[in-house]
């Protein structure tokens, strides 16, 4: 009796953990990924943290209307980011650890969410999805820190 409830118990823990990982692979949402790994450092509302922090709102809408921001944008966000960037007349001196715990999809998601500002601005940005993700990566393999920042295109008017 009591081996049956225990097997009945794992059952639906399997269940669960099975439901849970169709869900994530099939549409991780940016919202969520940015709340779990971003908002930390860059704020609940992606508008940074004066001195210390940059602020990503607008930042990435900017970069991904340009093909060489998108290839800047993955890049920093899987490898990483080391040295000084400068927005809206502030200069952040910093470090960013690589974000290489996060999945295509999950890079996909989160700039996607970023570029379009959280959902609610048509931005007129074309999402970024999975496909485009390994291909940037695939065109610059191991690239990390300082050089993944000299990745960084300027922007029109900075
Ligand atoms: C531990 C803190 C931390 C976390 C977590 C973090 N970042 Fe950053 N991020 C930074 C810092 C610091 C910089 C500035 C890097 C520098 O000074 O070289 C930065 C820079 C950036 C830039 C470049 C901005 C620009 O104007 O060039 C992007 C894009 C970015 N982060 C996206 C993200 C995304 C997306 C996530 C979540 C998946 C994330 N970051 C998580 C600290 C963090």
């Amino acid at each position: 009796m009591v081996k049956l409830t225990r097997l009945r118990m794992d059952f639906t823990l399997l269940l669960a953990l099975l439901g849970g990982q169709a869900v994530h692979a099939a549409a991780p949402a940016g919202a969520a990924v940015f709340a779990a790994h971003c908002a930390v450092c860059h704020g609940q509302d992606a508008l940074g943290v004066a001195g210390s922090f940059p602020p990503l709102k607008g930042q990435v809408t900017a970069f991904a209307k340009l093909p060489a921001g998108r290839d800047y944008l993955v890049t920093a966000v899987s490898g990483g980011l080391i040295g000084s960037v400068q927005v809206a007349g502030e200069t952040y001196t910093g470090a960013m650890p690589a974000q290489n715990m996060l999945s295509e999809a999950e890079v996909a998601a989160v700039l996607s969410f970023l570029a379009s500002d959280g959902g609610k601005a048509k931005t007129g940005v074309q999402a970024f999805d999975v496909k485009e993700i390994v291909a940037i990566r695939s065109r610059h393999p191991g690239v990390a820190g300082a050089a993944a920042l000299a990745l960084r295109p300027s922007l029109p008017g900075t």
